[in-house]
């Protein structure tokens, strides 16, 4: 949270900017907005449960509550056209396939998010729900429900048939076996499926106004503090003054194939390390993958085994130029290539930070599992940031298509390696991994896709309370 000192007010911002919270369960709710003054009075009603960034934790609030506008939403309040003309073209434009690597005909397309339920225009309003407590949680889902009911808000289901729990929401839950998620640590760290501890790489957010090297500046996370080198939108005027304190985000249900990604560490990892035992030989191919091991140690800073404690201070093009210890297109190599050499048309503006929010969905499968049970898992992806082109899509694009850096050779760029679409024509589907006695090619099945994508604006309290007059 910004200190005293900071040039924002934490309680003007919701909430989940400023932290993961620490609960342990989430349930995402989506409602279309009728087009009358209900839809208003809904979120009237609501505000009062809104989380500020500066609520008092200590106190432990049984529930947190976040809410968020498609385009559409706001059209619902009746928000005027200029202003609207005014926000980010992008978020103006809702999700585009392309930018997050969704090909066409693929199971990532969007004519099959939200398991055809309804059309990602049709989500309106987006409310987040977090709580440690599963019966606080269906009390709190209670009340929204009720609001909602009584003021013409319709929810919409996202699911065709229910999930493990019989629900058709979107119900998040953090994966036992990370670290705890109690209240009051400082750092917050859970598993996703496919066994890695996730949390150690968030950027580092300057809230004052001096610019310091190796920060994310709030002015590429809040919106209404453009400057000449900023470009956020809306950059001046009403909408400004307006949304001052927003943020955009954008959220991607993510299924993950844990049966799938088992399969391939047993059968490819042999090909990468035939004198390592067969588990140790899957874990340094987990290692490659994502180019931390699965307690988060670096490969650039640990390349053989994982150690205890390691810190998140290294670089590629300096320590590892020539991939020995992580290959080129392991996920925190993609995401996040530090110091290694950039292509200037791609990537002008150097790497894009965002802030990641989200949480896995699902059971876990057993450890080894290779064979599917059918049932739904994967992550709910939340992305923040102020300028949805050059933070986001740069980084989804990225993913999809491994050509930001001179490094990348070859006839066809390569993709992420776990979360490239395998259907994308444009690009290789093997993994490039160099060893000692030559480089080994893994061919990389799918182990991801989109079940929905949507964006919202997560307005300042300031806004909210604007949008319901
Ligand atoms: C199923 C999908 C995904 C899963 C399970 C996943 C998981 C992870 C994990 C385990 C880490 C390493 C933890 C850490 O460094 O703190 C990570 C890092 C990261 N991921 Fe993903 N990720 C997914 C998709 C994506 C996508 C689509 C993007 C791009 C928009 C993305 C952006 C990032 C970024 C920016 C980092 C931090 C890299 C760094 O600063 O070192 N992830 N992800």
């Amino acid at each position: 949270m910004p200190s005293q000192s900071a040039s924002v007010d934490p309680s003007n911002v919701q909430g989940l900017v400023f932290e993961p919270y620490r609960y342990r369960l989430s349930r995402y709710l989506l409602f279309a907005l009728p087009s009358d003054e209900g839809a208003r009075a809904f979120v009237r009603e609501l505000l009062p449960r809104i989380t500020h960034g500066a609520v008092d934790f200590v106190s432990v609030p049984p529930f947190l509550c976040n809410i968020a506008f498609s385009v559409g939403g706001l059209r619902q309040l009746d928000l005027s056209e200029e202003v609207i003309e005014a926000l980010d073209p992008m978020f103006q434009e809702g999700p585009n396939p392309d930018p997050v690597g969704d090909v066409k005909g693929s199971r990532s397309d969007p004519v099959n998010w939200w398991e055809k339920q309804f059309g990602t225009e049709q989500i309106h309003c987006f409310v987040q729900l977090h709580s440690k407590d599963a019966t606080v949680l269906d009390g709190a889902t209670g009340e929204v429900l009720d609001l909602a009911a009584h003021h013409g808000v319709t929810e919409l289901l996202p699911r065709r048939e229910p999930d493990h729990q019989g629900s058709y929401r979107l119900n998040g839950q953090s994966l036992i076996g990370g670290q705890p998620q109690a209240l009051g640590q400082t750092s917050i760290r859970g598993r996703v499926h496919f066994g890695y501890i996730d949390g150690f790489s968030r950027p580092n957010v300057s809230w004052s106004d001096e610019p310091s090297a190796g920060q994310l500046h709030y002015r590429h996370l809040l919106l209404g503090y453009s400057t000449p080198e900023v470009f956020s939108a809306p950059r001046t005027g009403r909408a400004s003054d307006l949304f001052r304190d927003s943020s955009y985000m954008l959220l991607r249900w993510l299924y993950q194939d844990v049966a799938a990604f088992n399969r391939f560490l047993e059968e490819a990892a042999p090909k990468i390390a035939p004198r390592l035992s067969p588990d140790e030989a899957k874990e340094l191919l987990a290692a490659k993958l994502m180019g931390r091991w699965r307690n988060g140690t670096p490969l650039a800073l640990s390349s053989d085994r994982p150690v205890e404690n390691f810190s998140n201070d290294f670089a590629y093009q300096t320590q590892d130029s020539q991939e020995w210890k992580c290959p080129f297109s392991a996920h925190i190599r993609v995401t996040n290539p530090r110091d290694q050499p950039l292509n200037s048309i791609l990537a002008p503006e150097g790497v894009p930070g965002v802030i990641r929010r989200g949480i896995p969905y699902g059971p876990e499968m057993a450890p080894g599992q290779i064979t599917d049970d059918g049932i739904d898992r994967g992550i709910f992806g939340l992305f923040l940031c102020a300028n949805i082109r050059r933070q986001f899509y740069t980084l989804t694009h990225w993913v999809a298509e491994n050509s930001f850096s001179p490094i990348f050779k070859g006839e066809k760029p390569p993709e992420d390696a776990p979360f490239g679409n395998r259907n994308n024509s444009a690009t290789s589907h093997n993994f490039l991994i160099p060893q000692a006695d030559g480089n080994v090619a893994l061919e990389l099945p799918d182990l991801v896709h989109t079940k929905g994508t949507a964006f919202f604006l997560l307005p300042s309290m300031s806004a909210l309370k604007a949008l319901t007059l």
